[in-house]
């Protein structure tokens, strides 16, 4: 059992998404560990020339379990995790345009996202129109034909005793994600 675990916060050790990946990853128990992390070790912006460079798909496709830390900046995901996603949406290995519509190929792995943002987005919220992060992960998950599995601490700069809630409730979730 493969794990790859993908984080993209800035933040470092105050991130929350990262705490909460973290979290993730220690409750899947043992599994081959692959790590990358998109701040330390950044992709450069898709070019032609990366379409022949696979092996940042190759690590997608091998891993059994995928857990990534995605911070919501500017109302969506941080370009580095873009950067990511641009190497692994790839037609013909993660999905395929068929006469009926485009199919997953990717089906078959777990992935568990950490979500970590400043406000709250929640259905019919007045900030909901502005949640691109978690709808535009499972779209694109969905898309290559996983179900993603979210874990969420919001609220996250609406005051110090809001982020330690959030957090702390974020970081008992993940206890329930074990097997
Ligand atoms: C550059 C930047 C942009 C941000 N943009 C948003 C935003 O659009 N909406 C929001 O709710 N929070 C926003 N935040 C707050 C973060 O989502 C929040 O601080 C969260 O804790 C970041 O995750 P991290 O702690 O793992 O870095 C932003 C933070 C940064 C640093």
């Amino acid at each position: 059992m493969t794990a790859l675990h993908i984080d993209a916060s800035i933040n470092g050790e105050n991130s929350a998404s990262r705490a909460i990946s973290r979290s993730i990853v220690e409750q899947l128990g043992s599994v081959e560990l692959v790590r990358r992390d998109l701040v330390s070790d950044p992709l450069p912006h898709l070019t032609l020339d990366a379409f022949a460079d696979t092996s940042v798909l190759d690590e997608f496709m091998a891993a059994d379990t995928v857990v990534i830390g995605a911070p919501m900046y500017n109302f969506t995901l941080p370009s580095q995790l873009k950067a990511w996603l641009d190497r692994i949406l790839i037609a013909g290995k993660t999905f395929r345009y068929t006469e009926n519509g485009p199919e997953g190929l990717a089906g078959g792995k777990r992935v568990i996202v950490a979500l970590a943002r400043g406000g709250f987005y929640d259905a019919g919220s007045p900030a909901a129109a502005l949640e691109h992060l978690e709808s535009y992960l499972r779209g694109i998950f969905n898309f290559i034909g996983i179900e993603p599995e979210f874990v969420a601490a919001d609220g996250l700069n609406m005051g110090p005793e809001q982020r330690a809630r959030s957090i702390e409730q974020a970081l008992g979730n993940t206890t329930l994600l074990a097997a």
